[in-house]
């Protein structure tokens, strides 16, 4: 009969490829203080059923101490063609220490569909907390960075023309307060994980009265996984984290769209620093905002994965089936993506020049023909029509060839006879963004509160 662990029934070896195309060890592994952490919490659970002696524990958990600690020290030796994923690697080599009389007991009651989703579940709960805790670090340089802009004036672009005068430290919250609704998002997520299925076989239940909620809450789960079948065939976590990265890494492509074409010498908006930068091999001059364009990048294969992965799920049967080993690799990597994308934005905003003289020279005048508008709203035109007539400053200024701040008075009473000398003081972008003062809008005030919010916030954590 075969060496493998399941390998009673069969009498002959398998294929070497279809060896290499089972096994999951290759990425699986990173899940090995998991698998531990929940090997040890099983151990116990047959101990209070007397399906193993104190004794018999005892060994069991100085075991896997030591085999964690060779994963732990990096000399874990691999067995290839016999380790064929995680749980089966740890329980081999606890079998090589302990002796396979009192290892062989582990795995009572025990399959590994319901040892992968439990590994998945407690290794997916760190990464969101670190994820959560890179957030909140973004979102404090964010706060800081606004701060320190705070009088910086730009442009405000809709359809990437120019359109109304705008702090940058309000462009820069507006990408801050999709990051804060991404963290509010994983905070839902991160509650949804908290179901054990530790205790429900390969399918149909333990057959042993495994107290269930020993094990999800020695664990540190908040429940338990509520139905057997379901508990194996459940990877609703990852679909969610997975799709919760996509929208996540959507927002971070923006934010360096955004950037890509402000740093740009036409812009000349900002300026990314060397250290997240690239050259060129051929053209000595070039610096290219690298950083930036891998994350617009990495969103697009990340939202891959997510679609990907749904698909795999969308036609299976009931349980456990082997197509949902494919959702560990996708998980694996959009949680690395997310948090590396994540670090890299916080380096990138922290050390970013803003060019404070190109932003204010490139405010054009045109930029103010809302506030014309308003001007002969607060002279009691109704809106509709100060459109009109702000928009005939704007034809007469192109048939003069000046600017709308150079328009005659005796040109602009032709338009409206409401248009006086006190006109002039509309023609200040200061001013112009100054007179956005309610809620969210881009006055001093309204971004200092912005600010204020998000410091609270992050106060409160
Ligand atoms: N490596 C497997 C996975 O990731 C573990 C579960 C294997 N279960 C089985 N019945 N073959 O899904």
């Amino acid at each position: 009969t075969s060496t493998l662990l399941w390998g009673g029934r069969f009498t002959e070896s398998m294929d070497g490829l279809m060896v290499e195309f089972n096994e999951s060890l290759p990425f699986d592994k990173v899940l090995y203080k998991a698998d531990i952490q929940g090997s040890i919490t099983f151990a116990k659970a047959l101990c209070q059923l007397n399906l193993i002696s104190e004794n018999e524990l005892a060994q069991i958990l100085q075991g896997l101490a030591s085999v964690e600690k060779e994963w732990d020290q990096g000399n874990f030796v691999i067995k290839p063609n016999i380790d064929e994923d995680i749980h089966t690697a740890n329980e081999r080599r606890l079998a090589e220490l302990i002796g396979s009389s009192i290892a062989g007991k582990l795995h009572t009651g025990r399959s590994r569909n319901e040892q992968i989703a439990t590994d998945m579940r407690l290794w997916a709960r760190g990464r969101l907390a670190e994820l959560a805790a890179v957030m909140k670090e973004l979102l404090g340089v964010c706060a800081a960075r606004a701060k320190l802009d705070i009088d910086v004036v730009m442009p405000g672009y809709t359809h990437m023309q120019r359109a109304q005068p705008i702090r940058f430290s309000h462009w820069l919250l507006s990408h801050a307060t999709f990051i804060m609704g991404d963290l509010k998002r994983l905070e839902g997520v991160q509650g949804r994980i908290e179901l054990c299925p530790l205790g429900v076989g390969a399918l149909a239940g333990n057959p042993f009265g495994i107290d269930r909620d020993f094990l999800a809450s020695d664990l540190g789960f908040s429940a338990v996984h509520p139905n057997s079948l379901a508990a194996v065939a459940d990877r609703d976590f990852v679909v969610e984290i997975l799709q919760w990265s996509s929208l996540m890494m959507a927002h971070l492509s923006r934010l360096s769209e955004d950037l890509i074409i402000y740093s740009t010498a036409e812009f000349g908006f900002v300026c990314v620093a060397d250290a997240y930068s690239t050259g060129s091999s051929l053209m000595p001059q070039k610096k290219n905002p690298d950083s930036l364009e891998l994350i617009r990048g990495k969103a697009g294969r990340v939202m891959g994965q997510a679609s990907g992965f749904l698909s795999t799920i969308k036609s299976l049967p009931t349980a456990y089936n082997k197509d949902l080993q494919e959702s560990v690799e996708p998980l694996l990597d959009c949680v690395k993506t997310s948090f590396h994308s994540l670090r890299i934005t916080l380096g990138v905003l922290d050390t970013l020049k803003v060019n404070a003289n190109r932003m204010k020279s490139a405010l054009t005048a045109d930029m103010l023909a809302t506030d014309v508008a308003d001007y002969l709203v607060m002279k009691g035109v109704p809106f509709r029509e100060t459109h009109h007539m702000a928009g005939s400053v704007v034809r007469k200024a192109e048939e003069l060839g000046v600017s709308i701040a150079e328009v005659s008075l005796a040109d602009l009473k032709q338009i409206s006879p409401h248009f006086d000398n006190d006109i002039a003081q509309v023609f200040d972008f200061e001013k112009s963004v100054e007179r956005r003062s309610a809620q969210g809008g881009t006055s001093k005030a309204s971004v200092l509160a912005q600010i204020s919010s998000i410091e609270a916030f992050l106060a409160k954590q």
